[in-house]
């Protein structure tokens, strides 16, 4: 089958992470006879530097026709200590959200086994743990107004009760076809945003009773996170809190380098490693392409090919078992693979 898939590489490392994932990608396709048919797109400051525009009308289209968009990183250091900025490249990914209605993130935070002495937390802790994290993309105080006046500076935090349902029904739906236990995250003990969202969510409960929610204030899943991560299921909160919990989430695994995300709507599904642009490796074929290939995964999930991308995931665990890795995590007096390396000994195992 052919699938059309829009690429963004965007800025710093993304080029060659998504190179990577378009080599593994290919090598998918070779094996079960599909066909890969990419356009490339500009996204970030590289679209800015082209364009003047983080997400040109060129890119916002070629992402609506497409069946599935591959995206690598934004941001670029330029622009980061520089509050007065008119034009931010984080601004092209924020309206690509809502331009294309990608109002869930999907973020699974999982334990590979030879990276478990690498993660912050100890082996006890962290053995077990798989949950999902479903955050809120395209609504909240990312998308309120945002003005100053004066001394005075203003966010506005807003959520409506259909953007709550659509995505707390979603995450009932994933819950039920998981471990069944769903975690709402929010302060309701504080915010009016947040007791609409526990409200809907006893509203839309009754309709899915082998699912057990429960209701968690935002600090304490901080905690819980780090001192039980095994304990969560399926987590669902708004964008922000998202944001937030899901850095804090992504190093119980060892690495912020292998955790893929999946943002998706009703018609568009954007896929994207979870790290930023780490400008600091950019062009020096260091960093880890792991995420960005899991993300490829993902999408292929998305695409209904779910064996293509079960061969994925399983050639990203055999590289890890071999110690073909980049140098976030490789073993003291190991050799760290370069990017196109570890990309090429997984398109070896597919
Ligand atoms: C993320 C990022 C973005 C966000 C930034 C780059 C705007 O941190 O995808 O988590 O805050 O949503
Ligand atoms: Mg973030």
């Amino acid at each position: 089958m052919e699938h059309k898939i829009a690429l963004l590489p965007g800025d710093g490392i993304g080029p060659e992470i998504v190179n990577e994932a378009v080599k593994v990608l290919d090598a998918t396709a070779q094996k079960h006879g599909h066909r890969f048919d990419y356009t490339q797109a500009l996204v970030g400051a590289a679209a800015i530097d082209a364009t003047g525009d983080p997400y040109p009308a060129a890119t916002h289209e070629i992402c609506e026709k497409a069946d599935a968009i591959l995206f690598g990183a934004i941001g670029d250091p330029r622009y980061d200590n520089d509050p007065t900025a008119r034009v931010r490249p984080e601004q092209g990914l924020l309206r690509m959200r809502k331009a294309l209605g990608l109002f869930a993130n999907l973020r699974p935070v999982q334990i590979f086994e030879p990276l478990i002495d690498r993660s912050p937390l100890r082996r006890e802790v962290v053995e077990g743990t798989d949950f999902l994290c479903l955050r809120e993309l395209t609504g909240g105080i990312y998308f309120g107004e945002h003005t100053r006046e004066g001394d005075t500076a203003r966010d506005v935090c807003t959520y409506t009760r259909p953007e709550v349902e659509r995505i707390v029904r979603m995450a009932f739906e994933l819950a039920a076809k998981r471990r069944k236990l769903l975690t709402l995250v929010d302060k309701a003990n504080v915010l009016e945003t947040s007791r609409l969202w526990r409200e809907t969510a006893q509203q839309i409960a009754p309709e899915f009773p082998e699912v057990t929610i429960e209701y968690m204030f935002v600090d304490n899943a901080a905690m819980q996170i780090v001192t039980r991560p095994a304990r969560f299921d399926v987590m669902v909160t708004e964008n922000m809190f998202g944001d937030i919990l899901t850095d804090e989430a992504s190093v119980i695994g060892g690495s912020l380098g292998m955790l893929p995300s999946a943002s998706v709507g009703e018609r568009h599904a954007l896929f994207e490693p979870i790290h930023g642009s780490y400008p600091q490796a950019a062009s020096k074929n260091i960093a880890n392409p792991m995420a960005t290939i899991l993300s490829a995964a993902m999408m292929l999930d998305h695409l209904g090919l779910p064996a293509e991308a079960a061969d994925i995931r399983r050639a990203v665990g055999d590289a890890l078992v071999a110690g073909v890795v980049t140098e976030d995590l490789v073993e003291k007096n190991g050799r760290a693979a370069s990017t196109s390396e570890v990309g090429s000994y997984i398109c070896s195992k597919i």
